[in-house]
C-alpha cells in the first residue's frame, strides 16, 4: 500500500504533514480555503500536483460547509476569489493555476445556465474537483508506463537500469503513485530497476526526508547521496538515466523544477546520460513561450540556516533561497507525460492526441 498524503471523504480533508516526516506521521485537518492556503504555503503539503489537488479540495470542503448561500452569482464570485487566493500560496507550480482557471470557467458556465439550481451548481462543481484525485493517479500510472519504456529503450544493455532522481515526486507529491517516482516504481515492478539514487535535495531535504522514506517503504533498492555528489556518481558508477519532475514546463520545453535540477542536467549532458522530465499535462504552461518567463519562488532564509530547530549556518550570513531553477530544453532528452514521451520541441503534439 502506497503512502497516502491526501485523505478525502466528502467534505472532510486531511493532509499528511510533510514537515514532520520521516520522524512523525501526523495528519492535519483542512477545514476550508484558509487552511488550504496555509498547508500549501508552509509546505506541509508540497509537490505541484498535490498543491493543486489540496487547494481545490479545500474549496470543495468550504462549499460543502456553506448551506446558506443560494444565489448562484454570489457562489460564482466567491469561487473565483477563493481560487485566486489559493493560487497565491506558491507561485511556481502551474498545476493549481491551470486547475483554478478551468474551475472558474466551469463556475461561469454553471452560474449562467438557468436550468441549474444553486444546489446542483455546487454539486457539479464539487464533483469536478473530487474527480481530480482519481485522474491524477491514472495519469501518473500512464506516465510510469511510458517512462519505463522510454528509459529501457534508451539504455544500452538488455538488463536492469540504474537511475538518479531529485527532490520528491512520489505518492507524497501527488494523489498517489507519483510522476518521476512513478516511473521508478514502474521500472521496479517490471523487475528492470537495478538501483535508484536519490539526492538529499537541500535546503528542504525532500530527497533525504521524503523520497528516501518512500523508497524504503516500498523496498526499492536505493541509495541516498548529497547534492554535490552527482558528478562524482556519474563519473564513477553507471547511471542509465535521470528522471525528475516539473513544477512548470514552458511551451518550448524549458522546465522549472526543484533547485539543483539544472546542474544535474548539465552533469548528465557531459556524461551522456539521458535526462527525462516526468510530468502530467497539467504541469505544462503553453502560455509561456520560454522558461525565463517562469516566476521563481524564493523561500525564507530559515530553510537554509536551520534544520528543524537546529541552526547550522553562521548567524549574520546573507542567504539566497530560490526554491526552483529552470533547466533549458536543450538539456532535456524527453518529457514523459500521460500521453507519451515528447522531445521538448514537439511538446505541442501532446495536446492534440
Ligand atoms: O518545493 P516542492 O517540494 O513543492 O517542489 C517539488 C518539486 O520540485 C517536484 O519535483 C515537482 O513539484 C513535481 S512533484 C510530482
Amino acid at each position: 500500500m502506497g503512502l497516502e498524503s491526501i485523505k478525502y471523504k466528502k467534505g472532510y480533508l486531511e493532509v499528511l504533514d510533510q514537515l514532520l516526516l520521516p520522524l512523525q506521521t501526523r495528519y492535519v485537518k483542512v477545514m476550508g480555503v484558509e487552511d488550504g492556503w496555509k498547508v500549501i504555503n508552509k509546505m506541509q503539503v508540497r509537490g505541484a500536483p498535490a498543491i493543486a489537488i489540496v487547494g481545490c479540495l479545500s474549496l470543495a470542503v468550504e462549499l460543502l460547509k456553506d448551506d446558506d448561500t443560494n444565489d448562484k452569482k454570489i457562489i460564482r464570485q466567491e469561487i473565483e476569489g477563493k481560487l485566486n487566493y489559493l493560487v497565491s500560496a506558491r507561485p511556481t507550480a502551474v498545476n493549481i493555476k491551470l486547475a483554478a482557471d478551468e474551475l472558474i470557467n466551469l463556475a461561469n458556465t454553471l452560474s449562467a445556465n438557468e436550468a441549474i439550481s444553486p444546489a446542483e451548481f455546487k454539486d457539479r462543481f464539487i464533483n469536478t474537483i473530487e474527480a481530480m484525485l482519481t485522474k491524477d493517479i491514472e495519469d501518473n500510472k500512464a506516465i510510469g508506463k511510458f517512462g519505463c519504456e522510454a528509459i529501457l529503450n534508451g539504455s544500452t544493455g538488455d538488463g536492469s537500469v540504474r537511475v538518479l532522481t531529485h527532490c520528491n515526486t512520489g505518492s507524497l507529491a501527488t494523489a498517489g503513485y507519483g510522476t518521476a517516482l512513478g516511473v521508478i516504481r514502474s521500472l521496479h515492478t517490471s523487475k528492470r530497476l537495478e538501483h535508484v539514487y536519490c539526492t538529499e535535495t537541500r535546503p528542504y531535504n525532500q530527497g533525504a526526508r521524503l523520497t528516501a522514506y518512500e523508497l524504503v517503504h516500498e523496498k526499492i533498492p536505493s541509495t541516498l547521496i548529497v547534492d554535490s555528489m552527482v558528478s562524482a556518481l556519474m563519473n564513477t558508477r553507471r547511471i542509465d538515466a535521470v528522471v525528475v519532475g516539473a513544477d512548470r514546463v514552458a511551451a518550448n520545453g524549458d522546465t522549472a523544477n526543484k533547485i539543483g535540477t539544472y546542474q544535474i542536467a548539465i552533469v548528465a549532458k557531459y556524461h551522456d546520460v539521458p535526462f527525462y522530465i516526468a510530468a502530467p499535462l497539467t504541469s505544462i504552461d503553453m502560455s509561456l513561450t520560454t522558461g525565463d518567463k517562469i516566476k521563481i519562488e524564493e523561500r525564507p532564509d530559515r530553510e537554509m540556516t536551520h534544520i528543524g530547530e537546529h541552526r547550522i549556518a553562521a548567524p549574520g550570513i546573507n542567504c539566497w533561497n530560490p526554491a526552483f531553477d529552470v533547466t533549458p530544453a536543450a538539456l532535456i532528452t524527453g518529457i514523459i507525460t500521460e500521453k507519451g514521451v515528447f522531445s521538448p520541441d514537439k511538446l505541442k503534439e501532446a495536446f492534440v492526441i
